[in-house]
């Protein structure tokens, strides 16, 4: 099972406040959503966000530039699974690379009837 998971896109206007950076609700979004999937490609099971840890924003993001998250999920308890997200972004044109935010969120999956549902342990 991939514990694992990259998504990339590019920051466009409609995600950016007045000053042309993209607003810090679009990241959160952003490592919610990346979250999500990794959680439920993981687990087999629909989840939900149970807990966000302290989010700080580093840098500020660029309309236009490549924005990349990285996800994995560092631990796995009977429901939850623990999860490391990583946000960079690049400056296509002056090819910068910087790191905007790191943060670790958790997800609970759950079945059909929305009861906690058993995650398999990650592999050694
Ligand atoms: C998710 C939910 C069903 C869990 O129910 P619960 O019985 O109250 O939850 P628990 O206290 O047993 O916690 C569930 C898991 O999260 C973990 N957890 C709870 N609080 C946590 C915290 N602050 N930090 C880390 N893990 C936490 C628990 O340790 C448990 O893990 P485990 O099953 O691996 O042992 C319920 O809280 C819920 O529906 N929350 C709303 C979710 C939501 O709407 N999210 C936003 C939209 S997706």
């Amino acid at each position: 099972m991939k514990n694992k998971l990259k998504m990339s896109f590019l920051a466009e206007p409609n995600d950016a406040n007045f000053r042309g950076n993209v607003h810090g609700g679009k990241v959160m979004k952003w490592i919610d959503e990346i979250g999500y999937a990794l959680s439920v490609q993981y687990s087999g099971h629909y989840c939900v966000t149970k807990f966000v840890d302290d989010i700080e924003f580093l840098s500020p993001i660029k309309i236009g530039d490549l924005v990349k998250l990285e996800a994995e999920i560092i631990k796995v308890g009977f429901s939850s699974m623990r999860i490391k997200i990583i946000v960079y972004s690049k400056d296509l044109f002056k090819k910068t690379k910087q790191l905007n935010c790191e943060c670790f969120i958790v997800f609970v999956a759950l079945d059909e009837k929305d009861r906690k549902v058993k995650v398999t342990q990650l592999l050694a």
